[in-house]
């Protein structure tokens, strides 16, 4: 049994592949691989199939993280009977996941920045339409919530 996890953000090309990637590669370096899987997701469609941004895979490369093998889709109403944490970047792919999610849904629902230690912030700010800055930005706010995630989730399994 592994704890699953779901990022969530609207165009699954810039933020949530972004905690993807390293959240996953956090999870690798602790040796948490077989029972943590991980997953990311958009709310909408447009970019279905693709390749994250290319500024979201500069930007973390520059830190050591790949992203080039992840591929865009959509978030769907079976996902909430699959993940165990599903994890939104802002509170309006929040309130999205809230109308789309079943009522026996027994997860957890939430911003993945509550999960945050250093950054004040509540809300991963979208860096599509902005410069080459914004995705540094979402890198730090990214790698402080991971932390508190994992720790969150090590809780759960002892
Ligand atoms: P993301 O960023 O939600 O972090 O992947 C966006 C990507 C694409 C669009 C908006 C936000 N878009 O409008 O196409």
């Amino acid at each position: 049994m592994s704890v699953k996890v779901l990022f969530v953000c609207l165009g699954n090309i810039c933020r949530s592949p972004t905690a993807h990637g390293v959240f996953q590669a956090l999870v690798q370096r602790e040796s948490m691989g077989e029972r943590i899987t991980i997953d990311s997701a958009g709310t909408g469609d447009w970019h279905v199939g693709k390749a994250p941004d290319r500024r979201a895979q500069q930007a973390a490369a520059e830190r050591g993280y790949d992203l080039s093998g992840l591929r865009a889709r959509q978030v769907a109403r079976p996902d909430f009977d699959h993940y165990d944490y599903v994890l939104a970047m802002d509170n309006s792919n929040l309130s999205d996941l809230k109308r789309l999610a079943p009522s026996h849904f027994k997860g957890h629902l939430g911003l993945f920045l509550d999960f945050a230690r250093r950054s004040a912030a509540r809300e991963v700010p979208d860096p599509y339409y902005g410069g080459d800055e914004g995705f540094a930005e979402v890198l730090d706010m990214v790698e402080d919530a991971a932390e508190g995630l994992l720790d969150d989730i090590r809780q759960r399994l002892v």
